[in-house]
């Protein structure tokens, strides 16, 4: 298969573990004959350093030339606590997303055996926690108009908007996604509050009268961040819209044991997006230290939902596990015995290439 990958790495961390799930994607590559191409392109702060723009017009030229787009991460603190700050890096990110079109955030949350301790919460509330959160991702108060401040700078408003085509059409990926698990949708909101939490309600009730084998129930989002702690294998599906997802996200990645073994995939129109739930981790970047695995995952994730390559991806799968196993992890996974970023990456390409070699 003949195949372009964009490649934005973006700011902190991003560089390093992309490098690493590029490293696993060329034994991909060579042990079942296929071709891509990778196309690098700026992002981020590291875009505005160089452009003024944190998603210049070449970045999003080869997005959409590209067949799929692997993701870093985005972020500097030099911009985080400066309210004035004009052009920011995650802007860059929002940009791309809308021009995209990347309107449903696909983040499985799930546990390895391995890290059931590192958890913060007790290992046997944790263990097999297997769910994944379908966050609306180019609507609601993210990007509703208007917005902004008043004349006198003393009052400031952020809308949050939704269409019945918007809710409906993040639904739809969700119910396709709950088929092939446990055939449960929860829907989270605050509909007891919001107007547009009422209106996904009825749009997703509506949806959910022609899917009879599918179980919908509601949660209010405040809820939803309690269960989450409380008892996280209540979740299969969980549909929400962008604010909430990206909250509820956050804190179902941190229940897993590590933030930095989780990959998400934005989709939408055509060409679909995959990056590493962490963000920039600024504090470690350049270090090889960070942990690259949520990187190579998304990779693994990009082979099986833009290319169709399912035997590829569980490959990578199976060797990310293999290497838990085994204790190549990085220092975020175990402070005593950890090994680098590369060296994690190493071992994991290691392992897909044996395990080629083992099946001819
Ligand atoms: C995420 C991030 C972004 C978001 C930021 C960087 C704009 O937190 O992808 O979850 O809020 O969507
Ligand atoms: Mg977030």
């Amino acid at each position: 298969m003949k195949k372009t990958i964009a490649v934005l790495k973006g700011d902190g961390i991003g560089p390093e573990v992309v490098d690493e799930a590029l490293k696993v994607l060329k034994v991909i590559e060579k042990n079942y004959n296929h071709e891509f191409s990778y196309r690098e392109a700026l992002i981020g702060a590291a875009a505005i350093d160089a452009t003024g723009n944190p998603f210049p017009k070449e970045t999003l030229d080869v997005c959409q030339i590209s067949d799929a787009i692997l993701f870093g991460a985005i972020g500097h603190p030099k911009y985080d606590n400066d309210p004035t700050a004009k052009v920011r890096p995650e802007q860059g990110l929002l940009a791309m997303r809308k021009a995209l079109n990347l309107f449903a955030n696909i983040r499985p949350i799930n546990t390895y055996q391995v890290l059931a301790n590192s958890s913060p919460l007790k290992a046997e509330l944790v263990q097999n926690v297997d769910f994944v959160v379908f966050r609306e991702l180019t609507g609601g108060i993210y990007f509703g108009q208007p917005r902004g401040r008043s004349e006198d700078g003393n009052v400031a408003f952020d809308s949050c908007v939704y269409s019945r085509e918007e809710i409906l059409r993040v639904t739809k990926l969700a119910f396709e996604a709950a088929y092939r698990r446990n055939k449960r949708v929860t829907l989270v909101d605050k509909a007891n509050v919001l107007a547009t939490s009422r209106l996904w309600r009825e749009v997703v009730k509506e949806y959910a009268k022609e899917h009879p084998e599918i179980t919908l129930d509601f949660m209010f989002v405040d809820n939803a961040a309690m269960k989450i702690i409380q008892n996280p294998k209540y979740f299969d599906v969980v549909l929400t819209e962008n604010m909430f997802g990206d909250i509820i996200t956050d804190e179902a990645s941190v229940i897993t044991g590590s933030l930095g073994m989780l990959p998400s995939a934005s989709v939408g129109d055509k060409v679909g997006l995959y990056e590493p739930i962490h963000g920039s981790y600024p504090e470690a970047a350049g270090q090889n230290r960070a942990n690259p695995m949520a990187a190579i995952l998304s990779a693994a994730m990009l082979l099986e939902t833009s290319f169709g390559l399912t035997e590829e991806s569980a490959a990578i799968r199976k060797a990310v596990e293999e290497a838990l196993n085994q204790g190549f992890v990085t220092e975020d996974i175990n402070r005593t015995k950890h090994y680098t970023t590369r060296e994690v990456g190493d071992k994991v390409a290691s392992l897909v290439k044996e395990m080629k070699a083992a099946t001819v």
